[in-house]
């Protein structure tokens, strides 16, 4: 099939490149000229497990293109992908103005027949605006062209983006017509090779759906999160809490690991974005409100135990941190817990050495940038050379089972403060470490 994808960030460049994958020729659209030009000429901008070979493999078999010419990349598409960014815009909502943006171009240059699917994470209505945003184009040109309109969320999980993609566990599609239907089913089928795992239902309950989900495993996350606050207090450990209700197979054991609070592109915008969808509809959403509030205060928990340590001046001391982005197996900062605890202890007077396998340029370029204090090595024992604490924020697996003799030697004053719980508490303290962590 011939698609054509508009956005080549995380999500457009995975789709991208997983639908051409399949034998499919895909086009890939983006207004940053820079990105197009980087991808034309075979270096991928994003940090994805898998993500580079895929894409180099594709545009070698001539199944994958880039140009930041959307007009001409549609001409012979049947399908039209939206996976641009849906950030959170001022008052909270999610700002729509790039979905919309796209939706006008599509309205005036469509010459043929389209199925045009939002794969963005947008609001519950906006295919309805995305529809009448390229009806008024067709309309000014004059032109009856007929196209669909589908809601298709995407569930990938960055850091492993390329197996969700290719091993989807479900494919929503909100449409309303069959004919829709049938092409989503035809462009999926190839995912599913033993039984097909295709969720259909209308436009409006597939955008729900995705709100919904980035809600609930937020939820999961800041309910586990006021648990470990409230063991800390009365003498319990979140750890065993957790092994203890997750064996609950209603409760499950994914996403109830304490720790320093959810970041990334995904799930801060979306609780907020569905807040305000409530809100709009006169309705108060008291359980996602409290989610977002645990996770905002959540995020300092750590910087909390590192003052009450070593007292509210931190002229002086400095800190050895491991992990920028916020979670392991990818490059992306966006509210990534570390900018806050950095700029929470830099704020205070503290130096931070850094380290982390793929973040550092993001941290460098955007989500420190100018931040004082701050300084970035290539090796996760050199930030500790003269360091008083090591502060954990990113689970890598690098930093699962480090050599502790090192660590020892190179700090200060043998301190680990964990924001994941990575380690065990009894080996550490015998060990000779004072060891700090979420829940206990
Ligand atoms: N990142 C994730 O893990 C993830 C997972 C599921 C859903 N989503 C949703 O998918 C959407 C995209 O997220 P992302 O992380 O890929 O974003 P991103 O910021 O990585 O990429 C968006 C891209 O769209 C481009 N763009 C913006 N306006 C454009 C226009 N008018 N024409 C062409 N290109 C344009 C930008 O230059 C950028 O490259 C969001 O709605 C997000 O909520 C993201």
């Amino acid at each position: 099939m011939k698609i054509t994808i508009v956005g080549s960030g995380y999500v457009g460049l995975v789709s991208g490149a997983c639908f051409a994958e399949m034998g499919n020729k895909v086009t890939c659209v983006d207004i940053d000229e820079k990105k197009i030009d980087k991808l034309n000429n075979g270096i991928i901008p994003i940090f994805e497990p898998g993500l580079e070979a895929m894409v180099l493999r594709n545009i070698k078999n001539k199944n994958i293109f880039f140009t930041s010419n959307l007009a001409n990349a549609i001409q012979d598409a049947q399908i039209v992908f939206i996976a641009v960014g849906t950030p959170m815009g001022d008052d909270g909502s999610a700002d729509l103005q790039y979905v919309l943006a796209v939706a006008k171009s599509i309205g005036e240059s469509m010459t043929k027949e389209l199925v045009v699917v939002d794969k963005s994470t947008v609001p519950i209505g906006t295919a309805d605006k995305v529809r009448t945003t390229i009806q008024n184009e067709l309309d000014k040109r004059e032109l009856q062209i007929n196209f669909h309109v589908v809601s298709n969320p995407e569930f990938l999980k960055e850091g492993a983006a390329i197996d969700d993609f290719m091993k989807p566990d479900r494919v929503v599609i909100g449409a309303d017509g069959e004919y829709a239907f049938d092409v989503m089913k035809q462009l999926y089928s190839p995912f599913f090779r033993t039984h097909d795992r295709f969720i259909t239902m209308d436009i409006r309950s597939a955008e729900m759906t995705k709100y919904a989900a980035n809600a609930m495993l937020a939820t999961k996350i800041s309910f586990m999160n006021e648990i470990a606050n409230i063991c800390e207090r009365v003498g319990a450990d979140a750890n065993l809490v957790r092994i203890g209700i997750g064996s609950d197979k209603r409760i499950g054991y994914h996403f109830i690991y304490p720790g320093v609070g959810y970041g990334g592109a995904c799930f801060p915008k979306d609780i907020k974005a569905l807040q305000k969808v409530a809100e709009a509809h006169h309705y108060q959403p008291k359980i996602i409100k409290a989610v977002e509030q645990v996770n905002n205060e959540q995020k300092l928990v750590i910087a909390n135990k590192i003052v009450k340590r070593f007292g509210e001046d931190l002229k002086g001391f400095t800190f050895g941190l491991w992990g920028l982005a916020f979670k392991p197996g990818t490059d992306d900062m966006r509210e990534a817990p570390a900018i806050y605890v950095v700029k929470e202890l830099t704020k205070r007077g503290a130096e931070v050495k850094a380290y982390d396998p793929k973040a550092v340029e993001e941290a460098k370029e955007f989500y420190l940038k100018g931040v004082k204090g701050i300084s970035y090595y290539d090796s996760k024992y050199e930030v500790l050379k003269d360091a008083d604490a090591l502060i954990l924020l990113t689970e890598w697996k690098e930093f699962r089972s480090p050599d502790f003799q090192e660590v020892k030697q190179q700090l200060t004053n043998p301190i680990i403060f964990d924001g994941r719980n990575q380690y065990n508490a009894f080996h550490l303290e015998q060990k000779g470490f004072e060891y700090y962590q979420i829940g206990k």
